[in-house]
């Protein structure tokens, strides 16, 4: 038997209203409880941004340069990232289980690098997502690409099942070759992933007018890093991104092919999370290296 409650004087702050706040994240606040949960392991509620570290180029190129070996060069990166990005094989084969923070799942692919890459079709069933403690799964969206309504379609179908879960997706606008990268197509695509049940979307940082991609995407926007530029270069994208209205950076080669991938993930935290100036930096990071070099 339980003891029963004997104390006499309770106080139940009658005066007090209870607390009531508005979750932190963009477009994020009538989710359920366990999605704003997944969130929360994404994006940090402090800052409200996400250093998420891409990984998951194999899917469709097979061993990336930088990814020849994930347990030996990746591994010693997850303690700065806020969250993986990556394939259900990685995750297995290699990741601790013991990574803290939230996972977001490649969940589409199909051709290879060797094929028409826009063909994808839906990758993992949500059952393994489940399993394997997802928090989001991403999927390719092509808008304007010659099987458009197919990924639109995978990434409804993701929606549907994952909002049945509380898992988040994550749009992936992916543009075609023989399209313009510039803020018109990113608007459309973006907002397109959004209108269709994406819970963020991650795009491409454009010189020109991206802070109108960031306003009229009502749910979070994150830039993929690219190809890889010169490290003070990349610095300067994640940081106008960020002034731009960008929630983070969802980054693989900038990271990972840099000179110094460990130094490179903290100067990134440091513009994403702090506003740091890319100026400085990038100082940081120099002299990280040259700290090193000199044992
Ligand atoms: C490509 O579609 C993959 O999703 C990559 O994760 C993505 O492009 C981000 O990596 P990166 O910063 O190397 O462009």
């Amino acid at each position: 038997m339980p003891e029963a409650d004997e104390k006499k004087e309770k106080n139940f702050y009658t005066e007090i209203p209870q607390k009531n706040k508005p979750f932190f994240l963009k477009g994020s606040n009538n989710f359920d409880w366990g999605l704003k949960n997944r969130l929360s392991h994404i994006f940090n509620p402090d800052t409200k941004k996400t250093v998420m570290l891409a990984i998951d180029h194999g899917y469709f190129q097979g061993p990336t340069t930088g990814l020849e070996r994930i347990d030996v060069t990746i591994l010693p990166l997850l303690q700065y990232s806020d969250t993986l990005m990556l394939t259900r094989g990685i995750l297995r084969s290699i990741i601790p289980p013991t990574y803290p923070n939230g996972i977001v799942l490649r969940a589409s692919g199909g051709p290879s690098i060797l094929k028409e890459l826009s063909n994808e079709q839906i990758a993992v069933d949500i059952e393994d997502a489940i399993r394997l403690n997802a928090a989001a799964v991403a999927v390719q969206v092509f808008i304007g690409g010659e099987y458009e309504t197919q990924s639109v379609y995978n990434m409804t179908r993701l929606v549907d099942i994952g909002q049945r879960y509380g898992i988040a997706v994550l749009g992936v606008t992916a543009v075609g070759k023989n399209l313009v990268r510039d803020a018109k197509y990113m608007r459309l695509a973006c907002r397109i992933c959004a209108e269709l049940g994406a819970t963020y979307v991650k795009t491409y940082y454009v010189e020109e007018d991206f802070e109108t991609i960031t306003a009229s995407c009502p749910v979070p926007v994150v830039i993929a890093g690219g190809k890889k530029i010169p490290e003070d270069e990349a610095l300067k994208m994640a940081y106008n991104a960020i002034q731009q209205g960008a929630c983070g950076v969802d980054m693989g080669r900038n990271i990972f092919q840099a000179q110094d991938p460990v130094a490179m993930i903290q100067a990134v935290r440091m513009v994403v999370h702090k506003n740091v100036k890319p100026e400085q930096a990038y100082e940081f990071y120099q002299e990280t290296v040259a700290k090193k070099r000199k044992g």
